[in-house]
């Protein structure tokens, strides 16, 4: 949720964390600081709002210094303010602290601080890790061991970092349960820290990752690491293979424009070297560990995740009960935990994230494994917790994504669900041959597919700038693009700040029909395949009540004409890929409104890209 950058070493480190923090801005932007410490000094520098405002006061005031940290917030305890931004010093001001997450027992932490006369110049929670570390450095303590006898009082979630003019020249990172990631890069005679991988790589590419429960010693010329119970461990350095290029605008007005024109590319990756061409089977490679004999008797799979991933699990759900005959369920992973889910034999538990980090998502794993689950994670981003945890990680290949709305990744989860489905299906003996090599046929032509639908982008926008100004959207989905609706419906809730709801079509006469005026644009889903009658059928039932319908249909289909007030066009393909194409007219419909309307496009207001708070 918010972001955490750190540098020690030969260099200045206020514009490497100022850096540090424009890769990680994404992440929260409600307020950003810095702090930097020098020859028995630490200078703090903090601003509210965007990372802009915080470079304006770095370039009046600056700050000198070799060691330091940076934070940008996404508010939870107390408001979005100069006074609540991290980081928090202690009395003195030579301690600081970071944190991403939430200290669920701060209050009670604190009390006896302020009785014994700490002073607290913020309503954050995280503040009271700074003086509970004070009163360790006093008793002359070294940086690591006053947090690690710190960090096990904080209850909650947490990612924190400290630095000290106690203890110069070093920062201690933390990661106690699943919130954020703490990755420790490697330099030459310098080193770093960040909660994600985009914030190092034009520096290194030799990291390591923090697990629940450690904690990282960092100075310029060496990285240890301890459990909480004060133990040495060692950690592998890996070498991670993102492209930072990637992670650029390249051109684009908006990271998420040039997202959703990057799908055709992301597609292809998914699909390299998953469809073995001798045999036409589908194969992941050695991070899927299960079995053929595990896979023939799985009774059950249970899909956790949250947001737009779920609904590419509920698509998934659609893919794998149609092809592989398995029973499935989609669960929104903040309900998971917190009803008692049951666990049969042999179940699978498929989690679908594009950062690896929502906490939400993490938690439901937890309770899935603690009941004897085998975990099979889709996931995007490489040395997420997630991809840590799980027995079996499909990595989904898309690169990137720093929109906060998820678009490549999204369609990226619906390519390899399919895949995963065929997959299945293949060892199940529920699927013919030759069938199989039909579906995963027409998988290959989806790049040149996605293509003909951006080319519509010019209409798309035309028609985005005639109902921008629009007060509530809804979209009609069935089968099979009833997750589109859902899709398309979040896409423009989060972007446009227009209401939105995404709706099965056969569900409108239930309710969603009193809605229904001459204000109210209908986003259609009403492509020709088994539902093609049923969705027209919803259509004429808001035509009949003078609704506005917005149709997203196909290429060759003339009985639409006349049927809607607007038509958006998209190649034919099978009727399981749908998803995929369908939803980029939805994703660049919401895309235009939200820019025409002037809005923040890549950060939403009070949204974050990865959740990592509950
Ligand atoms: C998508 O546009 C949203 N920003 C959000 O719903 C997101 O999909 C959700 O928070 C889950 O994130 P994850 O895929 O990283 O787990």
């Amino acid at each position: 949720m918010c972001g955490i950058v750190g540098y020690t070493g030969p260099r200045e480190a206020l514009p490497l964390l100022m850096n540090g923090l424009r890769r990680l801005e994404y992440r929260g932007y409600d307020s950003a600081g810095v702090a930097v410490q020098r020859d028995g000094t630490l200078e703090v520098l903090r601003a509210e709002g965007k990372l802009d405002n915080l470079a304006s006061v770095v370039s009046a005031k600056g700050a000198a210094g070799h060691t330091g940290i940076g934070h940008t917030r996404w508010a939870t305890h107390g408001r979005p303010s100069e006074q609540n931004a991290h980081p928090h010093v202690d009395c003195g001001g030579v301690t600081a602290v970071i944190h991403n997450g939430i200290i669920e027992n701060f209050e009670a932490l604190k009390a006896p601080l302020v009785a014994g006369g700490h002073r607290f110049s913020s309503e954050t929670d995280t503040e009271v890790a700074v003086h509970l570390l004070e009163e360790e450095l006093k008793a002359g303590r070294s940086l690591e061991d006053a947090a690690l006898a710190v960090l096990p009082r904080l209850e909650g979630a947490a990612a924190l970092a400290f630095i000290s003019v106690r203890d110069p020249g070093k920062i201690v990172a933390a990661r106690i349960s699943n919130a954020g990631g703490v990755i420790v890069g490697y330099g030459e005679g310098e080193n770093f820290i960040a909660s994600d991988i985009p914030a190092l790589l034009e520096h290194t590419r030799r990291m390591s990752f923090l697990d629940h429960g450690e904690i990282a010693v960092v100075t310029k010329d060496a990285v240890s690491f301890r459990a909480l119970d004060g133990k040495t461990i060692e950690k592998t350095v890996e070498t991670i293979a993102l492209d930072p290029i990637a992670a650029a605008k390249s051109g684009y007005k908006h990271f998420m424009l040039k997202e959703i024109h990057e799908q055709p590319r992301a597609i292809s990756d998914s699909l390299l070297g998953r469809v073995e061409r001798s045999t036409g089977r589908v194969v992941f490679d050695s991070n899927v560990r299960m079995d053929d004999a595990f896979v023939r008797a799985i009774p059950r799979i249970s899909f956790v995740a949250c947001g737009t991933a779920s609904h590419a699990a509920l698509v998934g759900k659609y893919l794998v009960e149609r092809l592989a005959r398995v029973p499935c369920d989609v669960e929104i992973a903040s309900e998971y935990r917190y009803r008692s889910p049951v666990i049969v034999p042999g179940q699978l538990v498929v989690a679908v994230t594009q950062s690896g980090e929502t906490v939400d998502t993490l938690a439901a794993m937890e309770e899935a494994k603690r009941q004897g689950a085998r975990l099979l994670t889709l996931v995007n981003v490489v040395g997420s917790q997630a991809s840590r945890v799980s027995d079996d990680v499909v990595f989904l290949h898309a690169g990137p994504e720093i929109s906060v709305a998820s678009t490549k990744a999204y369609v990226a989860m619906l390519v390899d669900l399919y895949l995963f489905a065929v997959y299945l299906a293949q060892r199940r003996g529920t699927i013919d041959p030759t069938r199989a090599r039909q579906l995963l046929a027409e998988a290959f032509h989806l790049p040149t597919l996605v293509d003909a639908v951006l080319r519509e982008e010019p209409k798309i926008r035309s028609l985005a700038y005639r109902y921008y100004q629009a007060r509530n959207f809804l979209f009609l989905g069935r089968g099979v693009n009833y997750p589109t609706a859902l899709e398309g419906a979040l896409k423009l809730k989060e972007l446009s700040y227009i209401h939105a709801e995404g709706t099965a079509g056969g569900e409108m006469k239930h309710g969603t029909n009193a809605l229904i005026d001459q204000e109210l644009p209908v986003v259609a889903i009403a492509l020709k395949d088994s539902v093609y009658k049923k969705i027209r059928s919803n259509m004429e039932e808001v035509r009949a009540r003078a609704g506005v319908v917005i149709a997203v249909a196909n290429d060759d289909d003339e009985e639409i004409v006349g049927r809607a007030e607007e038509i958006i066009r998209i190649p034919r393909t099978e009727e399981l890929l749908e998803p995929v194409l369908a939803v980029v007219p939805l994703q660049l419909l919401a895309y235009h409104i939200a820019d025409r309307r002037g809005n923040d496009v890549d950060q939403p207001r009070n949204l974050a890209k990865a959740v990592t708070v509950e």
